[in-house]
């Protein structure tokens, strides 16, 4: 397949559209990743591009639990957020095709894991220190990053994470560069996935038969 969506035609891009709308079908692209990794701002883009709606999963805990994720973390604790983050990423991922972002500790929950395993394709936004933390140093709104050095807490997370998050479908990587190229990065990765997924199921199906 040589579509491609940063093909300048507009019937190109239309028809590049319409094949990946047609593999992923009822599925959603789940951005995964660390704080700062871009899933909020690449998503919306993503979405836009590829004519899905977006979702961002913690804006929507924020609306269930009517408060801000900081103060959920401050009035409950984490573990009582963590128990919203898994209900709200369930409900959302029976509402596909669209791109969700999630936040980035919802990928480590085993049963979010396995959920975005059969109702998604996975996609690691996957981003250097330097990056993340640049990127982060411009909001105060992440509790974990207000409870220590930003620094040391992003270190350990990268090294707890980044083994989990390798399980993800799709590997893009997040650099310092304008969003809209890492949008067309990933589309790019998720057309060549959805190529092998497809190649691997018609192989499947002629095995079978045989
Ligand atoms: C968290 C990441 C945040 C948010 C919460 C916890 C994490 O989302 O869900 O503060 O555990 O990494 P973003 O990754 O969108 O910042």
């Amino acid at each position: 397949m040589s579509l491609t969506l940063s093909e300048n035609k507009k019937d190109d891009r239309q028809a590049g559209v319409a094949w990946i709308r047609e593999r992923l079908g009822p599925r959603s692209i789940v951005l995964i990743g660390l704080m700062g990794a871009g899933k909020t701002a690449v998503g919306r883009r993503l979405a836009s591009r590829l004519e899905l709606p977006f979702v961002d999963a913690d804006s929507e805990i924020e609306t269930a639990a009517g408060s801000t994720i900081s103060e959920i973390f401050a009035e409950h604790g984490e573990a009582y957020f963590r128990q919203g983050e898994r209900k709200v990423i369930a409900r959302l991922l029976d509402s596909g095709p669209q791109v969700l972002a999630t936040g980035g500790g919802a990928y480590m929950d085993p049963g979010t894991r396995a959920n975005i395993k059969s109702h998604g394709v996975s996609v690691w936004l996957k981003a250097d220190l330097k990056v993340l933390l640049k990127r982060v140093g411009r909001r105060d709104n992440r509790p974990l990053l207000a409870s220590g050095d930003p620094d040391k807490v992003m270190r350990d997370l990268m090294k707890k994470r980044y083994p989990v998050y390798a399980e993800a479908d799709i590997t893009v990587e997040s650099r310092d560069v304008p969003h809209e190229l890492i949008v067309a990065d990933t589309a790019e990765a998720l057309i060549r996935w959805l190529e092998r997924e497809s190649k691997a199921a018609g192989a499947k199906g002629r095995g079978k038969g045989e």
